[in-house]
């Protein structure tokens, strides 16, 4: 999937198109030219399909392909499926063209004086960089309380811990469980007031706005190697006034500028980690939207109850509807979380096994199940305590004393998921 790049362009700029093709294919990459059999009006599934498909999605931009919808629409699944957009600029543009006004203008590779051998190298060089980087992998179940934030934050220390992986998360749940596990009531409002929480990210104006040129430094490292020296693991923040953003109370303008800002701090991390994970809120709401349009991958945590298939239903739904296409099963994970509780040994039934069984026969999340699975731990429910704590990762289950059948129980999920995420 990621070797493929996808080519949007209108026939002006066929002989161009062609050129970077062929620049590509010599690199090792296959190209899908846009054309008759993908722009098909009653079709449009089908060009979904091939651009969320595709690791990068090249688009050839003047100011007549500006004005096909194809080439709207081509961007369009691109931003939704979270691909790389790369632009290169055939024709000179409007400052205030849309995809000027969409995307980083600055990043536009420039092809107005012809195919020239340093710009086709350049382009390969972007698509490139674009698939060797972190993956991007969202927690998410419309179900609450069902582990997403314990897991992301243990799951992903048994990466670094066991695996040297360097991991970046973010908390985009305003409840921000996942920032209150990792930090201190006062270092929490120590970054609050600088404006370094994903607040700041998605406000692109106002007092309380990050500055773009902010965006690589605002992570808070959770462990205590220096930043560049050795494998990192860091957190952005979130805040409880995240919730502005899923009300409908945001204008569209708002919504579409923290859309962009949201895109451009996922890059920043991507950049420097193995894995971004995002922790997300159990329903959906336009911040469910940015975790999903910008992940390579999702994992759902499920407990072993009743009702877990009907979360997973809707969130199939949910993707579905923001991507505009079906989902695939190797897109997704499926962690079976907390089994051999032992406190609920009262109960008739074996609660473990007939959700397995559930969720193995069910069409399409059969597939996705991990069969690596979570136990029931102490360690795993009980909060960390509020104290100050220099080192954060030292509050994670992996660094506990006791309950190595859940250590090793975290490594093998984290090695499966990131295995599952690619490339
Ligand atoms: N394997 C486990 N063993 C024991 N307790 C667990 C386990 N996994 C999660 N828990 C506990 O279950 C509760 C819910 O977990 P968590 O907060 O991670 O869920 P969530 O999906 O993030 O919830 P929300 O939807 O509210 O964000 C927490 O108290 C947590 O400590
Ligand atoms: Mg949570």
């Amino acid at each position: 999937m990621t070797n493929s790049a996808y080519l949007a362009f209108e026939p002006d700029d066929a002989d161009a198109a062609r050129a970077i093709a062929a620049e590509l294919e010599q690199h090792g990459w296959s190209a899908v030219l846009a054309g008759p059999e993908y722009r098909v009006q009653d079709k449009l599934g089908a060009l979904v399909q091939a651009v969320g498909q595709s690791g990068v999605v090249v688009v050839l931009a003047s100011p007549i392909a500006l004005e096909s919808t194809w080439i709207r629409r081509e961007v369009a699944a691109a931003l939704n499926n979270g691909r790389t957009l790369v632009i290169v600029q055939t024709a000179d543009l409007a400052p205030d063209s849309w995809i000027s006004q969409t995307l980083d203008a600055a990043s536009f590779i420039d092809l107005r004086g012809g195919a020239r051998s340093e710009v086709l190298a350049k382009i390969v060089e972007r698509a490139r960089t674009a698939s060797a980087r972190g993956r991007v992998i969202a927690m998410l179940n419309i179900k609450g309380g069902v582990g997403k934030t314990v897991l992301a934050a243990n799951v992903f220390a048994a990466a670094h811990l066991a695996d040297k992986r360097s991991v970046s998360f973010i908390d985009l749940d305003p409840q921000h469980n996942l920032t209150q596990y990792f930090l201190s009531p006062g270092e929490r409002n120590r970054i609050r007031d600088r404006n370094h929480t994903l607040y700041g990210i998605l406000n692109a104006r106002g007092d309380h706005s990050t500055p773009r040129g902010d965006f690589g430094a605002i992570s808070i490292p959770l462990n205590r190697t220096k930043r560049g020296k050795g494998p990192n693991f860091e957190l952005v923040a979130g805040d409880e006034r995240l919730f502005e953003f899923t009300l409908d109370t945001r204008a569209d303008r708002d919504k579409a500028e923290a859309f962009t800002r949201f895109r451009a701090l996922v890059s920043a991390l991507r950049e420097r980690s193995d894995a971004v994970i995002i922790d997300s809120n159990p329903c959906a709401t336009f911040l469910t939207r940015l975790a999903i349009t910008t992940a390579d991958h999702i994992v759902a945590p499920v407990r072993p109850e009743k009702y877990s298939l009907t979360g997973l239903n809707m969130l199939e739904h949910v993707v579905r509807e923001v991507r505009g296409r079906p989902l695939r099963s190797e897109e997704f994970s499926v962690l079976l979380n907390g089994v051999n509780d032992r406190t609920r040994s009262g109960e008739t039934g074996d609660a473990d096994g007939l959700t397995r069984a559930e969720i193995q026969n069910a069409p399409f999340f059969g597939s996705a199940l991990l069969s690596e699975e979570v136990p029931y731990s102490a360690v795993l429910r009980s909060t960390p305590t509020e104290r100050f704590a220099a080192n954060p990762i030292n509050v994670t289950a992996m660094m506990r004393v006791g309950g190595r059948p859940a250590k090793e129980a975290l490594a093998r999920a984290a090695a499966a998921i990131l295995r599952r995420a690619g490339p």
